[in-house]
C-alpha cells in the first residue's frame, strides 16, 4: 500500500517579496504537478528519491547521500523536514520510502520546493493513516519552506494546499479569497537558477535600514495589487497588463531583478504583450507575460529568440490532493 499526492507549482502575478511585509498578493496555481509517494519500510529509516537524481537515507541522526552526493543531501533537506514534522507530530517512528516526480522546473520561481513540501507532509499523513485539513497541511509544510526561504511569507505552499486563483497577505493567515475568473499565462524561463532565500534578505536589510523610500513603495504595491482585483472582477485585461509592468518596475527598484529577466520582459513588450514581469524571487528564474490570443505566439517565439524557454500556463483549480493505492 502506498499514499499518492500531488500539488501543483504556481506563478506570483502581483506582489511577491512585498508580500513577505502584509501587502496583498495574486497568485494562482498551475497546471504544472509534483506527485509524491510515500510508502512504509520494514527497516525503520527514512529514505528520499527524486526523479532529478538525488537519494538520501536517513537513520537516526545519519544521512547518507545514495545517489547524487552531497547535492542531494541539501536539495533532499526541505523534504526531510517535510516528513519528519508530520511523523513527530503524530509521534510515529514508522520507516518510510518517498518518491518524487516532478513536472515544475525547479528553483526558478515556480513553487516547485513548496509543491513538494505540501504533498510530501500529504503523502506521509494519509500513510501513516491521519487525516489533515488544509489548513494543517499548510502549516506543517511551513516548516519546510522556512529552511529554504529563512523568512517566507508562507505563499508558495498556501496556493499549492489550496489551488485556484489567489488573493492573500500574510494577516489573512490560513484563509486566502479566490478569485473566480480564468487566465492564460506565458512564462518565460531564463533557466538561471537561484536561492530566493538570497533575495527575500537582500529585501529584508533594505527594509531595516529604512532605505528611502521603501515604505512608499510597499503602499504603491498594495494599491497596485487592489486594482488588480478589481481588474480581475471585469476581467479588464489590459489594466491587469499595464499592472503587471508597473510591479516589474517596483521589483527592479528593490533590486530582485536581473537583466536577463529585464530583456525578456522588454522583448514580450515588444511583441505585443498587454503586460511582463519577473515572478518568484527574481535574480533570474522565469518572468510572465499576459497576452492577447492573437499575441501568444509572438510573444513565445520573443521569449525564445531572447535566450528564454516559453511555457503556457492555466489556472490548477484542485489544490493538493492525497490517495491511497495498492500499486
Ligand atoms: O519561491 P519563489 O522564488 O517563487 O518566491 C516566493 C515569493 C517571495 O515573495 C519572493 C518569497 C515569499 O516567501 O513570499
Amino acid at each position: 500500500m502506498k499514499a499518492v499526492a500531488v500539488a501543483p507549482g504556481k506563478v506570483i502575478l502581483y506582489g511577491e517579496h512585498f508580500v513577505v511585509y502584509n501587502v496583498p498578493a495574486i497568485v494562482m496555481a498551475i497546471d504544472k504537478l509534483v506527485k509524491v509517494s510515500a510508502s512504509p519500510r520494514e527497516d525503520g529509516s527514512l529514505r528520499i528519491c527524486s526523479d532529478l537524481g538525488f537519494a538520501c537515507t536517513y537513520e537516526d541522526s545519519e544521512v547518507k547521500p545514495l545517489m547524487g552526493g552531497r547535492k542531494a543531501t541539501k536539495f533532499l533537506e526541505p523534504v526531510r523536514i517535510a516528513a519528519k514534522t508530520v511523523l513527530e507530530h503524530f509521534e510515529e517512528k514508522k520507516g518510510l520510502s518517498i518518491d518524487i516526480c516532478s513536472t515544475i522546473p525547479s528553483s526558478v520561481g515556480l513553487g516547485s520546493s513548496g509543491a513538494i513540501s505540501v504533498a510530501t507532509v500529504a503523502a506521509t499523513s494519509k500513510i501513516l493513516g491521519h487525516e489533515l485539513d488544509r489548513e494543517q497541511i499548510w502549516r506543517f509544510s511551513l516548516q519546510a519552506e522556512r529552511h529554504v526561504h529563512v523568512n517566507p511569507s508562507g505563499i508558495d505552499p498556501l496556493v499549492s494546499t489550496y489551488g485556484g486563483l489567489l488573493v492573500w497577505r500574510i494577516q489573512d493567515d490560513s484563509k486566502p479569497k479566490k478569485i473566480n475568473r480564468d487566465i492564460e499565462i506565458i512564462v518565460g524561463n531564463t533557466g538561471i537558477q537561484r536561492s530566493t532565500g538570497k533575495f527575500v534578505s537582500i529585501v529584508g536589510r533594505k527594509k531595516a535600514k529604512r532605505v528611502e523610500g521603501i515604505s512608499q513603495l510597499m503602499g504603491v504595491m498594495s494599491w497596485i495589487s487592489n486594482l488588480a482585483l478589481k481588474a480581475f472582477r471585469e476581467m479588464d485585461l489590459a489594466t491587469l497588463g499595464a499592472l503587471m509592468n508597473m510591479n516589474h518596475e517596483l521589483l527592479k527598484v528593490i533590486g530582485v531583478s536581473h537583466e536577463s529577466l529585464d530583456r525578456l520582459v522588454e522583448a514580450t513588450r515588444k511583441a505585443g504583450a498587454l503586460g511582463s514581469k519577473l515572478t518568484g524571487g527574481g535574480g533570474g528564474g522565469c518572468m510572465i507575460s499576459l497576452a492577447t490570443s492573437n499575441k501568444k505566439a509572438a510573444v513565445c517565439k520573443a521569449i525564445e529568440e531572447s535566450g528564454g524557454q516559453p511555457i503556457l500556463v492555466r489556472k490548477h483549480n484542485a489544490g493538493v490532493r492525497v490517495w491511497l493505492t495498492k500499486s
